[in-house]
């Protein structure tokens, strides 16, 4: 379904809205200093601040990430995003960031959770010249994104598009096959299409990653780490952009304030590619 919810109603929407577990978008908003949570989100989160006291930087630097990823690819020329895994409104979004430099663009939000289908009207909230639609879909199953019509009525996939799946790809194990479901999308890309990615990684504190995965576990949310050679198979066939695969902190940074965080301090990779054959 996509944001036109006229087949749901406020009533069946809220009963898909399960407060007692935490979900990876409520958790993600407190950790920014959102108010879009409930308590299972903040235990949740209490608990990884308790035993990783820099969690907020890696959160914060991960949106972070993603607001140079998008003003790279839209300075790059790209005018049409698909975001992945959108999470909670956060300002700036990404029509925000890519419209501020061609307020022409366009931008197709997808998230599964309930809870962000709730907020969505911020996300939709376009300049007149461009367009933003926001799809209740699950990635796990990409032909419902790419076959929504209201996909066709706002991204043209003859041209580029800028790929988002940032603060994602750690929720999902090999079971879930995540390197076909990127893999699925880029092929329905045209070239000069370019895709933003992290996942986070247990490389810079080898020492604590057993210690972090259960962390991870007792928080609700368990996280499949990725080390670096695991990351850059994302982007098989694709040309990464400089500087290459990095700590998302460290990527296309200069313009940031310093001292830049420790890697350890942040715990998750990123980079930028583009499709060229
Ligand atoms: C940590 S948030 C990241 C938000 C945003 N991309 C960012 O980096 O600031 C992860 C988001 O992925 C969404 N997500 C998780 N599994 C998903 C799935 N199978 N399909 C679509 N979205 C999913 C969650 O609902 C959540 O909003």
């Amino acid at each position: 379904m996509s944001q036109d919810q006229g087949r749901e109603t406020p009533a069946d929407l809220l009963s898909r809205i399960d407060t007692t577990q935490p979900h990876s978008a409520r958790r993600y908003d407190y950790l920014l200093g959102g108010k879009n949570n409930f308590a299972a989100d903040r235990a949740s989160a209490a608990i990884l601040e308790e035993a990783i006291p820099m969690m907020r930087m890696g959160v914060q630097e991960n949106r972070a990430f993603l607001r140079r990823a998008v003003d790279f690819m839209a300075h790059a020329g790209i005018r049409q995003f698909l975001d992945i895994g959108t999470g909670l409104p956060t300002s700036p979004n990404v029509h925000e960031i890519a419209q501020a430099v061609d307020p022409t663009s366009r931008v197709v939000y997808v998230d599964n959770d309930p809870i962000v289908l709730v907020h969505a009207r911020t996300l939709l909230t376009s300049s007149p010249e461009g367009s933003t639609t926001y799809l209740d879909a699950d990635f796990r199953r990409p032909e419902t994104i790419l076959q929504d019509p209201h996909f066709a009525e706002t991204l043209d996939l003859s041209e580029p598009v800028g790929l988002i799946i940032v603060g994602v790809l750690q929720y999902f194990f090999d079971e879930d096959n995540p390197y076909d479901l990127v893999g699925g999308l880029v092929s329905a890309l045209a070239e000069g299409s370019h895709v933003a990615l992290t996942n986070g990684t247990y490389d810079f504190y080898p020492q604590f990653a057993t210690f972090v995965d259960d962390v991870m576990k007792a928080s609700g949310l368990p996280m499949r780490a990725r080390t670096e050679e695991e990351f850059s198979r994302f982007f098989d066939g694709l040309d990464l952009v400089p500087p290459g695969i990095t700590v998302i902190s460290q990527w296309r940074d200069e313009n940031e304030p310093k001292p830049r965080p420790k890697h350890s301090d942040v715990g998750s990779y990123g980079a930028v590619a583009v499709k060229t054959r």
